[in-house]
């Protein structure tokens, strides 16, 4: 039997630049903190902007592109991982079901990494897009003050004072507990898209070698060499 071979563009610059500087973006990210919070945040906002454009593009981009055609029933997921084991691949133009499955928990774990990253901004240097107003500012340095100035003007400590010294203080706890609480959720879900990265790389290169597919060379020239066996 003879089959017919084609060149077919599947992925458009937009999707392999966008691919390529989420790829600088993510380690970027990961790599800096601490003294290096602009390049931190900025890395995770362009993060951010690849997500939104990804997710828009899911369901107005080209067909490759859209969810509609790489998200498939966990049947069809483990069907495919079977066949791939067995050595009998079935071929596909776009993301294969597992490669698809992976892009889905990629892109949730990427939203939950720069949303709880931004919350963390903002709670712990009140900046970033999540950063309280000016005018929220002053109130709570208002109502501060008001609590120091009481409590300076009762230098006999009477009950009322101390009751204002034990709300300022678990004002404070209660801050240092949403920073710790951020800050644990955001480096869990940073993990958690780390070790996802290691599998999808895991998983392009167990493609390419069972599969003989040239997933790498498509995703930096947008084309793939394609056969009747193509679904
Ligand atoms: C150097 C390491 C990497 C390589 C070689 C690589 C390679 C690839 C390849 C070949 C594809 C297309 C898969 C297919 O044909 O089904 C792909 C897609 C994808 N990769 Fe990577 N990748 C890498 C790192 C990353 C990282 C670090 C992330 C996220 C932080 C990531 C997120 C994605 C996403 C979201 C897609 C889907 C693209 C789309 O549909 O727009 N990749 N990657
Ligand atoms: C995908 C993008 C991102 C990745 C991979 C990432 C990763 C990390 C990691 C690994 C840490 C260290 C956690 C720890 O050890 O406690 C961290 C801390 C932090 N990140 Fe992100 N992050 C991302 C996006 C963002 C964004 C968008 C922002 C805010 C605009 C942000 C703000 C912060 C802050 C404030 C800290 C705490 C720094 C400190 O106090 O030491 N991150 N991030």
């Amino acid at each position: 039997m003879t089959t017919i071979k084609k060149t077919v563009q599947v992925w458009s610059p937009l999707i392999r630049i966008g691919h390529w500087t989420l790829v600088i973006a993510f380690f970027t990210a990961y790599f800096t903190e601490d003294d290096f919070m602009n390049l931190h945040a900025w890395a995770g906002y362009i993060v951010g902007i690849y997500l939104l454009t990804r997710i828009l593009w899911g369901f107005v981009g080209g067909k490759y592109v859209r969810f509609g055609n790489f998200i498939h029933s966990p049947t069809k997921i483990l069907g495919y991982l079977k066949n791939l084991i067995a050595r009998n691949p079935q071929h596909y133009i776009g993301h294969n079901p597992a490669g698809g499955a992976m892009v889905i928990a990629l892109l949730v774990s990427l939203a939950g990494t720069t949303l709880t990253g931004i919350k963390l901004y903002a709670v712990e240097e009140n900046k970033g897009p999540f950063a309280i107003t000016a005018q929220q500012a002053q109130i709570k340095i208002q109502s501060a003050s008001l609590i120091t100035e009481a409590k300076a003007e009762d230098d006999d400590e009477d009950e009322g004072s101390k009751d204002l010294d034990i709300d300022h203080k678990a004002d404070k706890q209660a801050d240092k507990q949403a920073e710790e609480f951020w800050e644990e959720l955001h480096e869990l879900f940073a993990n958690l898209t780390l070790l996802l990265v290691f599998l999808h790389v895991g998983g392009v290169i167990a493609s390419s070698i069972i599969d003989k597919e040239k997933l790498v060379k498509a995703m930096l020239t947008g084309e793939k060499n394609i056969d009747d066996t193509y679904q």
